[in-house]
């Protein structure tokens, strides 16, 4: 697998593969990688499609108090796990490519869907986000590309910006790759102390629990409340506990897609995570 970290090798390595007429497959990450990202590769994995995987931890989507300066950086076993998952192509642009002195273009998804749940609570996430998944689409031109339906809010952004800026790309939603005991798996687990990740374990189990009460016809902002309760019973510190439309993320409507979505802080580690309900 080749690492390219200037647009003009990544330009050369998918001349190569229009050559081969082979279709291009994004996954986009910030690295650190994990059976997650691993999931998305394989579903990027199809006959006569070369897979590109992105690393660039994206500076436009922290906000200053967040955890830019230690998010895990682990490149040389990134790309160690991307070559066994028989990926292509790494990209591992430096900042300064991504961003060169003088950058002043962002893209802003609207209609609600990003003023709202991590919206709301992380100022200027989306954007950075939206920016940068935009560059990724523009310089890649992939025709499919795969993200972890544990980010859904992140999925509905880029799906609609893709839609709406006609960007002739198929955005692929991945399910959840979880722990044995429930956790959904994220760079950022790492950050957990011992005692911290197995209280942890609280969050999938109070979405499973108000997921499973909600499906079965009962009161929402009962099962909501409980699910609030059961995170800050076991150490959390609770952002949202919200049933939103699957889509919108506005408000969930009978017999229309509606998913639960959580956020909550464990110590120092902001964690969320999401499950649809019948
Ligand atoms: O989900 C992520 O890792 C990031 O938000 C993404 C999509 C790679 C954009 O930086």
């Amino acid at each position: 697998m080749l690492t390219v970290r200037t647009l003009g090798a990544l330009r050369a390595a998918l001349a190569g593969f229009r050559a081969d007429r082979a279709r291009v497959a994004l996954v986009p990450t910030m690295g650190a990688l994990h059976a997650g990202h691993m999931a998305l590769v394989a579903a990027a994995r199809e006959p006569g499609t070369r897979v590109v995987a992105s690393i660039f931890v994206n500076p436009r989507q922290f906000g200053p108090d967040e955890d830019l300066g230690r998010y895990p950086r682990r490149e040389a076993e990134d790309a160690a796990m991307l070559a066994a998952a028989e990926c292509d192509l790494l990209w591992a642009p430096t900042v300064e490519a991504m961003y060169p002195a003088g950058f002043a273009t962002g893209v802003t998804v609207g209609g609600g869907l990003t003023d709202v749940l991590d919206g709301a609570a992380r100022a200027g996430h989306f954007d950075g986000v939206a920016t940068v998944v935009a560059k990724l689409f523009a310089q890649v031109g992939p025709t499919h590309a795969y993200f972890g339906e544990k980010d859904w809010q992140q999925l509905a952004v880029v799906r609609r910006m893709a839609v709406d800026l006609d960007m002739g790309v198929e955005v692929v939603g991945v399910p959840t790759v979880r722990e044995a005991d429930g956790l959904a798996l994220s760079s950022r687990n790492i950050y957990l102390g011992a005692d911290e990740r197995r209280r942890a374990v609280a969050m999938p189990r109070a979405l499973a629990a108000a997921a499973l009460a909600i499906g079965n016809g009962g009161d929402v902002e009962g099962a909501l409340g409980e699910a609030r309760d059961a995170l800050a019973g076991a150490g959390f510190v609770v952002d949202y506990v919200e049933l939103v439309d699957a889509a919108t993320l506005g408000q969930a409507e009978p017999g229309r897609p509606r998913r639960l979505l959580a956020a909550a802080r464990m110590g120092g580690t902001r964690l969320i995570d999401n499950l649809p309900v019948k």
